[in-house]
C-alpha cells in the first residue's frame, strides 16, 4: 500500500482518534495498537528479559509525521520523554518533503568482530601469516552462523592490526543482514579465536563487536527551499543563512558540535527506542565516529546553495528489525509494524532522516526566536499535570502558567484549584502565540 505521511491536524487530535487515524492509514486494527502502546511490556514478561525486576517503566510513544525518504513517505514511531521533539521533527521533515524529501543511502549491514591477540612472539610474521590464512577464517567464522549464512549473510572479510608491543588485533567483517547483529558478530569472534592464537602464536585476548560500526555507514540529504524556513517574522534567505553559521560555529567548535549532535539524536535515538532497538550501541558508535580525525564534529553539516538550504548526514548506525526486544516487546513490535520498513538499512535510513530533521528544527529555532519559548509552552503542560491537572484541565492550566510567565509547581498547583474551585482567571499567552 502506498502510504502518505502528511496527516494534517493530527496533533490536535485525542489519543482514541489518533490511534483510529493511524490503524486505518496503516492497515493495523486498533485494538492490537491499543495493547500494544498501553505499556507494550508487562512485568511478568520483563522479568524473563533482564534480573531483579520489580517493575516496568513507560515512556510516551508518538508519530512523527511527513518523513518521505528516497520518495516513499513514512511515519515514524518516536519514544522519547522531550517536549517539542516529536513537533519538532515532524515540522521540519514537512520543510523538507517541500524540497523533494530526504534522500538516503546505507552500506551493507556489516558489523566487525575483534579478535585481540596479546604476546605474540613476532607480531610482523603473525600478522603475514593471518592475512595469508585469510579464505580458511571467513570460511571458519562463517560455519560459526549457518542461520545467517542461509539469510544471505556472512563474513565478508577480515583485516589484522598490529596495536604494537606485542598486541595483534583481527577484525572480522561480518554482514548481519537484518539483524543488529552484536550475538552473531560475538559468536564469530568466539568461534574463530582458537585457530588465531595457533596460527599468531600469542594469547588470545577479548572476542568481541566493536561498536565503531564504521562500515555500516548512512548518508542522508536533504534539500530546503529558503521559502519554507521563513516564519515568526522571519524570513527565508535569513533563517537560512543562520543555520549555516551555526553548521560552520558546530564545525569549529567541539563544545558547540556536542549539542547540534544532542539535538540531531533526539529524532534518531526515538526511533531508535520505538523500534526496540540498542540505543547504547548506537550512541557509542556516532560519537566515537564524530570524533574520528581527534576533533569531535557534527554529524550532519549545512550549507547554502542558491537559494536552498542543503544538509549532508552521515554516520554509524547498527539497527534491527529481527531478534532481540523485537520478539519481547509489544510496544517495540508495533513501532516496527508502523514504520513497516522491509529491511535494517531501511529503518537506519528512516532513522538518520528524522535525526536530520530534529537537527533542522533546533537550529532553524536557534536561529530565529531561540527555543526557550516553544519549549516553555509544553513544559507548562508537564508541570500543570505534575501540579494534578487531568483530562482539559491540562490544556487549562497550562495556558494560565504559561500566560503569567509563571511556569512552576507552586503556581500550577494554584492555578489548579482555582479552576476546580470555578475560580479560574483566564491569562492570555504572551503575543505571538
Ligand atoms: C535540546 O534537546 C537540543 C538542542 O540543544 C539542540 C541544539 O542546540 O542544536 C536544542
Amino acid at each position: 500500500m502506498e502510504r502518505n505521511s502528511r496527516w494534517p491536524g493530527f496533533y490536535k487530535l485525542s489519543i482514541e482518534e489518533r490511534r483510529q487515524v493511524a490503524a486505518e492509514a496503516l492497515g493495523i486494527s486498533v485494538s492490537d495498537m491499543q495493547q500494544a502502546l498501553e505499556g507494550g511490556l508487562q512485568s511478568e514478561r520483563a522479568d524473563k528479559i533482564i534480573e531483579n525486576v520489580v517493575g516496568t517503566f513507560s515512556l510516551p510513544f508518538a508519530l512523527a509525521l511527513n518523513v518521505t525518504v528516497n520518495g516513499s513517505d513514512y511515519i515514524a514511531p518516536m519514544v522519547v520523554e522531550e517536549p517539542s521533539v516529536v513537533a519538532a521533527a515532524s515540522n521540519a521533515a514537512r520543510m523538507i518533503r517541500g524540497g523533494g524529501g530526504f534522500e538516503a543511502d546505507a552500506d551493507d549491514p556489516v558489523m566487525t568482530a575483534q579478535v585481540q591477540l596479546d604476546e605474540v612472539p613476532d607480531p610482523v610474521a603473525a600478522c603475514e601469516r593471518l592475512r595469508g590464512h585469510s579464505g580458511e577464517l571467513c570460511a571458519l567464522g562463517d560455519a560459526q552462523v549457518p542461520g545467517l549464512l542461509r539469510r544471505g549473510g556472512g563474513v565478508r572479510g577480515i583485516e589484522v592490526r598490529d596495536l604494537g608491543d606485542g598486541m595483534v588485533v583481527v577484525h572480522f567483517f561480518v554482514d548481519c543482514r537484518d539483524a543488529m547483529g552484536a550475538n552473531l558478530v560475538n559468536t564469530v569472534a568466539e568461534g574463530v579465536a582458537t585457530r588465531i592464537q595457533e596460527l599468531s602464536g600469542g594469547e588470545i585476548g577479548l572476542r568481541i563487536l566493536s561498536n565503531l560500526c564504521d562500515r555500516r555507514k548512512v548518508r542522508v540529504r536533504a534539500r530546503v527551499p529558503a521559502a519554507s524556513l521563513a516564519g515568526n517574522g522571519f524570513d527565508g534567505a535569513r533563517v537560512r543563512d543562520g543555520i549555516v553559521k551555526a553548521s560552520r560555529f558546530a564545525e569549529r567548535d567541539p563544545y558547540r558540535a556536542t549539542t547540534h549532535n544532542k539535538g540531531l539524536m533526539n529524532g534518531l535515538d526515538a526511533v531508535v527506542i520505538a523500534t526496540g532497538n540498542d540505543w547504547r550501541a548506537v550512541e557509542s558508535g556516532v560519537h566515537a565516529y564524530a570524533a574520528r580525525d581527534g576533533q569531535y564534529r557534527p554529524l550532519c553539516v549545512w550549507r547554502g546553495e542558491g537559494d536552498d538550504l542543503v544538509g549532508e548526514l552521515e554516520l554509524p548506525l547498527s539497527l534491527g528489525i529481527v531478534g532481540g526486544p523485537s520478539r519481547v516487546h509489544d510496544g517495540a513490535r508495533m513501532g516496527l509494524r508502523i514504520v513497516g520498513v522491509e529491511s535494517a538499512t531501511e529503518l537506519a535510513m528512516v532513522a538518520a532522516s528524522v535525526g536530520m530533521a530534529s537537527n533542522l528544527a533546533a537550529l532553524r529555532a536557534l536561529a530565529t526566536e531561540g527555543i526557550q519559548r516553544g519549549h516553555m509552552a509544553l513544559h507548562a503542560r508537564s508541570v500543570a499535570i505534575a501540579a494534578g491537572a487531568t483530562g482539559a484541565e491540562v490544556e487549562r492550566v497550562a495556558s494560565t502558567i504559561h500566560g503569567k510567565g509563571d511556569i512552576n509547581l507552586a503556581a500550577a498547583e494554584q492555578a489548579l484549584s482555582a479552576l476546580r474551585g470555578g475560580r479560574e482567571q483566564v491569562v492570555a499567552p504572551p503575543p505571538g502565540e
